[in-house]
């Protein structure tokens, strides 16, 4: 192979061993290590000797140059991992409207293998996050702070969202672990269902986190949430603040979420002793299927045709897209308002409910710190660092480690302090000026 070939190799190899992220330093690094640099070094010991002689041994210096070139870059060589039809996103690409690393396209980009980087000679980790959905306003920012938070640990992530279909979420995890790779990271959409992602992932030595919702009856490696009773709990202590004793209505989330489950317990753990008392009456109670809102509206007009307007003192949604229903429904029977409503989230919308009126109070989950966690922690399960988890939480299966966030009740005496001073929503996107109320 002559040198002029190698070398064109050896720049190739760097290129294709680079993320495209790092693409330009990369290759930067390559032009450094290549025959410029060492033409010059080598040039300074032949300067030693005549000019005559110099002259005549240019070309094979040069020739010697391109060898070591060739080796300065060949140190960096991996072999080239075959190509992956999937859709890997550089971590640190950013999406130009939001500022932030997005996925080129929301659930997925364009194709790329898992390479390895031409500076370091590691292969960059490759974490697949397998969303439900990206309809609520919150599974957006997931996304969105997570791809940033992994780009910053220099991780690329492969997004795929199934919309809520069971089946779609097994193939795409499928997809993602052939694609090869290091971690999974699953939001799973059916709690139980999603067990398959798991036994198959391990079968091909990848570890999976469970985010933001427990996958259950599996061996689930890690899981990084919210603590999801403290949001139930805090959802009924605020309400029962303001309505001690009368009729509560509990509009639930998705039966198939964990979470759902988990928000229903701490509301309940809150309310059964006034429940035992007497002082406070379960008039209403039903999941909402996937959590749409609809659903949440058809439950309140149930609610409220069976009642009647004087029959119901509270709501307690189970987050803020089914207190949305809720609260529409309130309206159309004149009592928006009037009937104090818990949701959870911090969505855009239900702080400006807050902010007018309809809605009482949300959780707030700082989602960045979730993401952020979740990222680092991903990394650590592809390296095979240990992750310190403290916790642990019984999936029906095993105890599986976890790390569990402190959620935060957020009213409109707080708002400013908390989601606003957060940066998680601005003050003029909740009261439509900066200005605040
Ligand atoms: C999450 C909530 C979300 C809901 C609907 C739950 O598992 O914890 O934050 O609103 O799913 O997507």
């Amino acid at each position: 192979m002559t040198a002029e070939r190698s070398l064109e190799k050896g720049g190739e190899e760097c290129r294709r061993g680079t993320a495209e992220r790092s693409l330009e330093k990369g290759g930067e690094e390559c032009r450094r290590g290549t025959a410029e640099r060492s033409l010059e070094r080598g040039g300074e010991g032949w300067q030693r000797r005549t000019a005559e002689l110099r002259l005549r041994l240019l070309p094979l210096l040069a020739l010697l140059a391109l060898l070591l070139a060739l080796a300065a870059c060949s140190g960096s060589e991996q072999p080239s991992p075959p190509e992956a039809a999937g859709s890997a996103v550089p971590a640190a690409s950013t999406s130009s409207d939001t500022g932030r690393a997005a996925p080129a396209s929301g659930e997925g980009a364009a194709a790329a293998a898992v390479k390895p980087d031409a500076v370091s000679g590691e292969k960059p980790i490759t974490i697949g996050f397998a969303m439900d959905t990206l309809l609520e306003e919150r599974w957006k920012k997931d996304r969105d702070l997570f791809v940033e938070a992994a780009g910053e640990l220099g991780a690329d992530v492969i997004v795929k969202s199934a919309a809520g279909d069971d089946a779609r979420q097994i193939s795409q995890a499928e997809a993602m672990i052939s694609q090869g790779v290091d971690v999974l990271v699953v939001v799973p959409h059916n709690a139980e269902a999603t067990a398959a992602i798991v036994s198959k992932a391990h079968k091909s030595g990848i570890k999976v986190l469970s985010y933001d919702r427990l996958i259950k009856n599996a061996d689930v490696d890690l899981y990084v949430s919210f603590d999801n009773i403290e949001v139930g709990r805090l959802q009924a202590q605020t309400i029962a603040k303001q309505v001690p004793s009368g009729n509560y209505v509990y509009i639930g989330g998705a039966d198939t979420d964990n979470n759902a489950h988990q928000f229903k317990d701490g509301v309940f753990e809150v309310l059964q002793p006034r429940i035992d008392r007497g002082d406070i009456r379960i008039v209403y109670d039903q999941w909402s299927k996937d959590w749409k809102p609809v659903h949440a509206l058809d439950h309140m007009r149930e609610a409220l045709d069976a009642n009647g307007t004087g029959g119901i003192d509270a709501v307690i949604a189970a987050n803020d897209a089914t207190a949305g229903g809720a609260v529409q429904a309130l309206a159309e029977y004149g009592l928006e308002g009037r009937i104090p409503v818990a949701g959870q989230d911090a969505d855009l919308a239900a702080m400006r409910r807050i902010a007018s009126g309809t809605q009482t109070m949300t959780v707030y989950k700082p989602i960045g710190r979730l993401a952020e966690e979740t990222a680092r922690l991903a990394v650590a399960l592809a390296k095979g660092d240990p992750t310190g988890a403290t916790r642990r939480v019984n999936n029906g299966k095993i105890e599986v480690p976890s790390i569990l966030l402190k959620p935060v009740a957020v009213d409109a005496s707080n708002l400013e302090e908390t989601v606003i001073a957060d940066g998680f929503h601005s003050r003029e996107d909740v009261y439509g000026t900066d200005e605040g109320e």
